[in-house]
């Protein structure tokens, strides 16, 4: 069982197009190469796509990730891109399931459904992000409420489409916050979403699936999370929008 370790920045909707290019630069010379089991992919805004395949295309082991996309092919839906486009310029995952999206944007379950769909079609890859509330984990109510999320808008992928997506548990309390999981609760939640996923698909593809968590991971509390038995990496918020600590957790 030798899952790669995967380190995901996702910048939100921070950075305009010149500040976004230095942070890459910044973060690109703080390594010659990066080791054969681990990939850092980067999630920028779609303003900063292009660029950033560019800066990134000669360096092995860093990929671009796209935050969002329609879940249609194109066609008249002002202000969207496609999965397509994306394609077009280098990205090679999709975020989708952020909760920020559920929240703000109403993005359900059926919707997601379609989004993942629309990017797997394009042979692109998927991070799907799941996670409870603070009211559903003080109610003990985590558990099942993930598995749902993971249910709805993935279990209807057949095992080859399946392959191509990473999870990362983001518990909605911890985004932002500065409230982290514990590694308890963390390795806990992660090997039920291994269990969950072995259940549907066999135990031989749940071994091989990335499980990302997220939520107020830093320097700080990346090494002891990273290093859980169910654990492949973290989806990082606001430390990637510094170089220095987004290296400092890449190197944890
Ligand atoms: P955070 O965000 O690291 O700022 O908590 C994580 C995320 O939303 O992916």
């Amino acid at each position: 069982m030798s899952r790669k370790k995967i380190v995901a920045g996702n910048w939100k909707m921070h950075k305009n197009l010149y500040e976004g290019k230095q942070l890459i630069a910044d973060i690109l010379k703080s390594f010659d190469a990066l080791p054969e089991n681990v990939e850092v992919i980067l999630a920028p805004p779609f303003t900063q796509l292009e660029l950033a395949a560019h800066q990134l295309k000669e360096n092995r082991g860093f990929k671009l990730a796209a935050q969002n996309c329609h879940q249609e092919k194109e066609g008249a839906f002002t202000g969207e891109v496609s999965a397509e486009m994306l394609k077009s310029v280098d990205v090679e995952y999709v975020i989708l399931g952020h909760s920020e999206r559920r929240q703000y944007f109403n993005e359900n379950e059926a919707v997601l459904r379609q989004k993942v769909n629309a990017v797997l079609e394009q042979d692109l890859r998927v991070i799907f992000c799941v996670g409870e509330l603070l009211d559903i984990r003080d109610a003990g109510q985590e558990k099942p409420f993930v598995e749902r999320q993971l249910q709805a808008a993935l279990f209807h992928l057949p095992e080859a489409e399946m392959e191509k997506i990473v999870i990362a548990y983001e518990p909605v309390w911890a985004i932002g916050t500065g409230r982290t999981a514990t590694p308890e609760q963390a390795q806990d939640m992660h090997a039920h979403i291994r269990g969950v996923i072995a259940a549907k698909y066999g135990e031989a593809l749940a071994s091989r699936t990335p499980i990302l968590y997220g939520g107020s991971c830093k320097p700080e509390n990346a090494a002891s999370l990273f290093a859980l038995p169910d654990v492949d990496g973290g989806l990082i918020g606001g430390a990637a929008l510094k170089a220095e600590d987004f290296v400092a957790i890449v190197n944890s």
